[in-house]
């Protein structure tokens, strides 16, 4: 096989086999196939695009180009979520000890973050003594003890895609429904999860601004799932405005302790009971939607989510004492408060721009050697579609350091208030099941 056939038979529109697909993704791996002629290769996909077919082998093919967790030890059905970005998304937080708590294993690998805030381990990080450095018995036994465990990324996972998108983000081709959908897809199933619950943001915060496009990758990633056995289930949710009230590590951690316990924010909330619902239908621990939402609520009314939590965390060397003492956590030295300049209803709060506000406040990573202050961010008082009077606050400023001109300056920019009424944004726009 040379691959130079391959480019021309993807240049003029023809399906390429698994074992052409194989060929591709092993030499690119191995280094035999070079950056220039795969690059060639992903902007024929950008025009061409990729069969079902294709997407499937190109996913299991960057599965199978690297070491793949075995969860085979852990009882009951792997389910795994991912959210596709977003700005101060505490979903994760909420997820794992809620679903836990009704007997859903949740055995979950995570990074951490680049950008607006940190991932789920800087996060969780800012709980004193906690820590994700575990063996992978270790990680078993807890999870098969407790439902809940979160390990830090070890081994040689996907190692195809690392070096594929790291191409793509240099040669324009990122945007690509089929390649997208085959990268994720491709890190869930090598971190061995047995089903997947996707929640796919939409808007300005959100990979896919529009509607259309986070319904294309939706679905693309839905039918991969399903090509490959993984039964697979995706959520598309709101990303104009960022989700819940906090944005930053420490605040998240407390937005998500009082989620839990049944006082959080209503969107955040509402995202977590609906995905979660997935979650327990395709761990087979309910049989229908309704009955999985019956059984996570109440595990938030009689707190047992809450307990779920605690064990988690101090199974994993973490003090559990500030799920009862939220003030344990890092706090910052100095709060502002940003003023509204004018009555009228909050008509905007753009994500991407607020979450920028969070990163130069020091809550977030400009670059993979950036060092995150945990206990910094914003704390958003009002929401789009709520009243607001000239001079009450619009955001609580959590800062480490006494100017933040800077951040008052974007978030002026990006927070816009309206004199005529304003509509709420839809929060879960659709549900994407076959
Ligand atoms: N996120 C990924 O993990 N892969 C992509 O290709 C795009 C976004
Ligand atoms: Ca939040």
């Amino acid at each position: 096989m040379r691959m130079v056939d391959l480019i021309e038979k993807k240049r003029d529109g023809h399906e390429l086999t698994t074992e052409e697909i194989n060929f591709i993704i092993k030499g690119y791996t191995e280094g035999s196939i070079p950056d220039y002629q795969v690059s060639a290769l992903t902007m024929a996909i950008i025009f061409r695009g990729m069969s079902e077919q294709e997407r499937a082998d190109l996913t299991m093919a960057m599965v199978e180009s690297g070491d793949q967790i075995d969860l085979s030890q852990i009882n009951g059905i792997k389910v795994d979520k991912h959210s596709t970005g977003g700005v101060g998304d505490t979903t994760t937080l909420v997820l794992g000890p809620l679903v836990a708590s009704v007997g859903v294993p949740v055995a979950k690998m995570s990074g951490r973050g680049l950008g607006h805030t940190g991932g789920t381990i800087d996060k969780l990080e800012s709980v004193k003594g906690f820590h994700v450095e575990l063996d992978n018995n270790k990680f078993i036994e807890l999870v098969n003890k407790n439902k809940l465990a979160v390990i830090g990324q070890s081994g040689n996972l996907t190692p195809a895609d690392k070096k594929l998108y790291a191409l793509r983000d240099v040669t324009g081709t990122v945007e690509s429904i089929p390649l997208i959908a085959s990268s994720i897809m491709s890190k869930k199933i090598a971190a061995g999860a047995d089903a997947i619950v996707l929640d796919v943001k939409t808007g300005a915060g959100a990979f896919m601004k529009t509607l259309e496009d986070s319904r294309e990758l939706a679905k693309a990633m839905v039918r991969i799932g399903r090509n490959v056995g993984r039964k697979t289930m995706a959520v598309i949710s709101d990303m104009s405005q960022p989700l819940g009230y906090a944005i930053g590590n420490a605040l998240e951690v407390k937005e998500a302790i009082d989620t839990l316990k049944g006082e959080g924010p209503e969107d955040l909330t509402e995202l977590c009971l609906t995905l979660g619902s997935y979650m327990v239908l395709l761990a087979e621990k309910a049989t229908t939607l309704k009955e999985a939402r019956v059984l996570l609520e109440n595990a938030i009314k009689d707190g047992s989510a809450l307990e779920k939590l605690k064990v988690f965390l101090s199974s994993q060397g973490g003090d559990a004492s500030v799920v009862e003492d939220p003030s344990k956590l890092p706090q910052a030295q100095y709060t502002f408060e940003l003023e509204a300049k004018q009555d009228g209803y909050v008509s905007e709060i753009t994500a991407n721009e607020v979450g920028t506000a969070a990163m130069l406040l020091g809550a977030g990573r400009a670059t993979k050697d950036s060092v995150i202050d945990l206990a910094v961010g914003l704390v958003l008082r009002k929401k789009i579609g709520d009243q607001v009077k000239q001079g009450e606050s619009l955001v609580t400023i959590y800062s480490n350091f006494e100017d933040v001109s800077e951040v008052r300056k974007k978030l002026y920019e990006h927070i816009k208030i309206s004199a005529s009424k304003v509509e709420q944004p839809i929060l879960i726009h659709e549900a994407i099941t076959e």
